[in-house]
């Protein structure tokens, strides 16, 4: 294809669970440079997991630099960069002050199951079982908002600031705008819906705060200012670069990267759906214009807010433990020497052996929710083999996709007749084939799988006319697509289900 004269680019925060990248696409959606960095995962506590909020700026810096080296060392200029988008992990909340912009503790990671009993406890308050069908997430662990009041409740110099009136919240998309834009614009305190919907603290309808589900946590909004909600795609209300080689580049795009994968996806229209398999792994269904509340375990999210007819929201299930089980066996039981091999080493066996392994690192979440769940391993005898656990470690995800494609069929009547997917995970074949195997449909993965990254250029090309509607985005990504079609009996793969819930009941209670 020729080049046109003079081709424009969009750049891509991604700062993910593990890592964070930059990326700079061409309007083709191709990817022409890209760094990426991982930073420190703490875990103070068993089921405790943090980030340090700076390392986390600081890490997008870093990339959005590299990516820049290697993109003007291809004879690019930066000023050809039209604008860049961010795409974030969700629900990790991060406390700062106001007036100093200094972070106050640590970021609590989506992940993290601390708040396991401030939970417990509120389930019991009055009107705990109604919050979902405003906010459209169950009470747990997993959203912003228990880990707000576990700070509130255990760290001091966050209660002074908001009993001062300084304490900011936000989500990790807040975060990384605010410090972004410097030091001297410290009015770009802003999140879009597709993060704030993660909180609790938002109405799924009005897409804006709502203050009995505010009052209902007992936070008080005179104390505490929360970021203005604005559209995922804005060219006005991001701001703009401060501190990097792309300083004074606006950022027009905002997407949670759950959101970010179904746009890179281009699962525009309602029916379409994607599973990214990243640290955890993520399903949505875009059910239209209208949220629809899930009476089967899912959540009911914005997918995207684009403006006007252009707003679409998604079911969702939501699994904690995906790419992140095979980091836990690379670095913690060192069974391989890096995550790229985990598939090998499932391959020297031909099935799991009769292993099963519930990964619920983090309690387990959709379509089950059970926050004293923990990982267990079920099955094991003397002729267990390293091969047989990796194997049960990749099924796990593959079975949980299954619960949640069955929860999704019966909330929408519909069942899906093909899943595209994305993320780390879905390089591997023997995985994708196993998915295909147990939810009986063919899985549909893309040759260029920086989905996430690539949904945030769209949405920050939208905003300033890199792309002007969906339309133009047709041609983007369709080539080299490969397709995994189910090679088992129904029947088979019904059998293996019926175990993986067995172990999955097993597994209850024991955090308890
Ligand atoms: O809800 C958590 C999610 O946004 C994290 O995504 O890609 O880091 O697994 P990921």
């Amino acid at each position: 294809v020729a080049q046109p004269v003079n081709p424009t680019f969009v750049g891509a925060i991604d700062q993910g669970t593990t890592s964070t990248r930059f990326i700079i696409f061409n309007n083709r959606g191709e990817v022409v440079a890209v760094h990426q960095i991982e930073f420190e995962q703490i875990y103070p506590n068993p089921g405790w997991h943090e980030h340090n909020p700076e390392e986390l700026v600081s890490s997008v810096e870093q990339c959005i630099d590299g990516a820049v080296e290697a993109f003007e060392k291809q004879g690019h200029s930066r000023d050809q960069i039209k604008a860049v988008g961010i795409t974030n992990q969700r629900e990790t909340t991060v406390v700062w002050d106001k007036t100093t912009g200094k972070a106050l503790h640590n970021a609590i990671v989506w992940t993290d199951t601390r708040s396991q009993d401030l939970v417990r406890k509120l389930k019991h308050r009055l009107g705990a079982k109604e919050l979902t069908e405003r906010c459209g997430l169950p009470l747990s662990t997993y959203p912003s908002a228990s880990k707000l009041l576990w700070l509130l409740e255990n760290v001091p110099e966050v209660k002074a600031a908001y009993d001062s009136g300084v304490l900011a919240f936000g989500t990790v998309d807040t975060w990384l705008a605010y410090k972004l834009n410097g030091a001297t614009a410290r009015e770009i305190y802003v999140s879009d819906p597709s993060n704030a919907s993660r909180t609790m603290f938002m109405n799924l309808q009005t897409l804006d705060y709502d203050d009995e589900l505010v009052d209902w946590f007992r936070l008080d909004r005179e104390k505490i200012k929360l970021p203005k909600i604005v559209r995922s795609s804005d060219p006005e209300a991001y701001g703009s670069l401060a501190s990097t080689s792309l300083k004074g580049i606006k950022i027009t795009g905002c997407l949670g990267d759950q959101s970010a994968a179904l746009v890179g996806q281009k699962g525009f229209t309602p029916g379409q759906a994607k599973n990214t398999y990243g640290t955890g792994c993520f399903l949505l269904y875009n059910v239209g214009d209208k949220p629809v509340i899930s009476t089967h375990g899912l959540l009911s999210t914005v997918a995207f807010d684009f403006g006007p007819g252009k707003r679409m929201y998604a079911l969702e299930g939501s699994i904690a433990v995906a790419g992140s089980s095979v980091k836990f066996l690379v670095d913690n039981l060192g069974f391989i020497e890096s995550s790229s091999k985990l598939s090998t080493l499932a391959e020297t066996v031909e099935d799991n052996g009769g292993v099963t392994f519930v990964t619920a690192f983090s309690g387990l979440f959709a379509p089950y929710w059970i926050d004293d769940a923990r990982g267990t391993l079920f099955g094991i005898t003397a002729y267990t083999q390293r091969g047989h656990i990796a194997r049960a470690t990749l099924e796990a995800t593959c079975f949980q996709t299954k619960a949640i494609l069955d929860s999704m069929a019966k909330d929408s009547g519909k069942s899906l007749a093909e899943l595209a997917v994305d993320g780390g995970m879905c390089n591997s074949d023997l995985i994708m084939q196993t998915q295909s195997d147990l939810i009986g449909i063919p899985v549909n993965r893309p040759a260029m799988r920086e989905t996430t990254a690539l949904g945030a250029a769209i949405a920050a090309g939208l905003a300033v006319g890199v792309w002007s509607d969906f339309k133009e985005l047709d041609d983007v990504n369709i080539d080299g697509r490969t397709l995994f079609k189910p090679q088992i009996d129904a029947a088979v793969a019904d059998k293996r289900f019926e175990r993986w819930e067995k172990a999955v009941e097993m597994s209850k209670g024991w955090a308890s």
